[in-house]
């Protein structure tokens, strides 16, 4: 396909998927926040008998009172407004973007040969068969007798996730593994919407309709999927974003990474829903995650038997000879490889001059991480980084 066109429909597609993703999310906050904030009725008021909560709110010029009340037979509104279709397309966009970017580019940016030795369609196929299996394990341990324990499903279901998280980091690169932890718990989200939070409101609707009293325990399944998806929302915030943040997918021990930043997504989330005061506990967890992000992400010491050059430094020839073998086919005015014809993200290191200026996040992408160059593509060596990080670490002392 045409790289202009391929860029083109990435932008639309990312512009869609952040507007129907906001869109949704957005919604569900303001549901979440309104479901805490009501304020019991005034009961003596007969018209106010099924009222079950009420508030007033101001904003943009009006005033807007809301309440949430249970309907009886036959009361059912001429016209009720539904949020479905936000989520339908946040994951339809989504999915498309994930195929635009991971499986149609052959594997840059899904295959780490240091990581795993997959071909780009075998990595495919896992991909997709990973956000099927996901979706249907977890329906069935919520549908079968083990959810009746609501405790022994929730411990079931965090132990696969970790597993999900260390199986998925050790068969694709870093950023793949994480957009695809992302993608599955996302496609959770958006099945339970579809086939166990919709159809019981249906239900309820239909009861109604026909004049028979709604059976409000059917709420309660799609209550705790429902729960389910508000917990999941921040951690899939962040595996949206994680492909700018080589230091958290680029760690060489990204899973426990990624099990942190799950934690600390949900953490905030509980403290974000619970009433004020029995939340504030989540943030002890929530902190000690930071704690551990900040100190398991600092960039390790190199490997100091790698290159112990006789003259004890490396010079600047030595370290543009390496860039100009391992970074130029992609990073160059007139880039060579045959995916990316444009300098990815305007990052060129044609001259002297150009290199030094992203020192620093050279030193982030190939020598702290082994980020870049993607997929290892034109196999840089242990060596070289530790070379290219030793010149680094001249250039940026120079620069203070
Ligand atoms: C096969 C192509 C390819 C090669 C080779 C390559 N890169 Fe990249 N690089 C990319 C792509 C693609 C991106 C954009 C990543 C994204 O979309 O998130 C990128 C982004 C970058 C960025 C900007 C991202 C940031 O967070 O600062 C830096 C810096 C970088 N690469 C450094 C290097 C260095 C240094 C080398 C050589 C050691 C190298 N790259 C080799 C493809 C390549």
């Amino acid at each position: 396909m045409d790289p202009t066109l391929i860029d083109w429909l990435n932008l639309s597609l990312r512009w869609m998927h952040l507007i129907a993703g906001i869109s949704w999310i957005g919604a569900s906050f303001y549901f979440v926040w309104l479901d805490s904030h009501l304020e019991p009725p005034d009961h003596s008021v007969a018209a106010k008998s099924m009222v079950e909560g009420e508030l007033w709110m101001v904003h943009s010029g009006g005033f807007y009172q809301v309440e949430r009340r249970k309907i009886g037979p036959g009361e059912m509104p001429e016209k009720l407004h539904w949020f479905k279709w936000e989520a339908t397309f946040t994951w339809i966009t989504g999915f498309l973007l994930l195929s635009l970017a991971y499986y149609m580019t052959r594997g840059v940016y899904l295959v780490d040969p240091s990581v795993a030795s997959i071909t780009p369609a075998q990595a495919t196929i896992t991909g997709l068969l990973t956000l099927a299996v996901c979706w249907l394990v977890y329906d069935f341990i919520f549908q079968s007798r083990f959810a009746a324990s609501g405790k022994l499903a929730t411990w079931l279901s965090l132990a696969l996730l970790i597993a999900l998280d260390y199986g998925l980091c050790h068969v694709f690169s870093g950023r793949g593994a994480y957009i695809h932890f992302g993608a599955s718990l996302a496609t959770i989200m958006v099945l339970n919407v579809w086939v166990r939070i919709l159809p019981a409101q249906k239900q309820m609707i239909d009861a109604t309709k026909e004049g028979r009293q709604p059976d409000f325990s059917l709420a309660a399944n799609a209550k705790r999927r429902s729960m389910h998806n508000s917990y999941m929302t921040l951690p899939v915030l962040f595996m949206m974003i994680s492909n700018h943040y080589p230091i958290t997918y680029g760690s060489h021990l990204n899973w426990i990474v990624l099990i942190l930043l799950v934690i600390l997504g949900a953490s905030v989330r509980h403290c974000m829903i619970a009433p004020a005061k029995e939340a504030l506990w989540t943030l002890v967890p929530a902190l000690a995650t930071v704690l551990a992000l900040f100190v398991l992400t600092r960039p390790q010491a190199p490997p100091s038997n790698v290159y112990e050059p006789s003259s004890g430094s490396v010079t600047a020839l030595q370290a543009q000879t390496i860039m100009q073998r391992r970074c130029l086919r992609c990073h160059s005015s007139s880039p060579s490889d045959e995916t990316f014809q444009a300098a990815p993200q305007g990052v060129m290191f044609d001259t002297p001059e150009l290199i030094e200026s992203y020192a620093d996040r050279i030193k982030v992408m190939a020598v702290d991480s082994k980020t870049m160059p993607l997929a290892n593509k034109t196999g840089m060596t242990d060596e070289e980084r530790s070379m290219l990080g030793k010149w680094l670490d001249t250039v940026v002392a120079a620069e203070e």
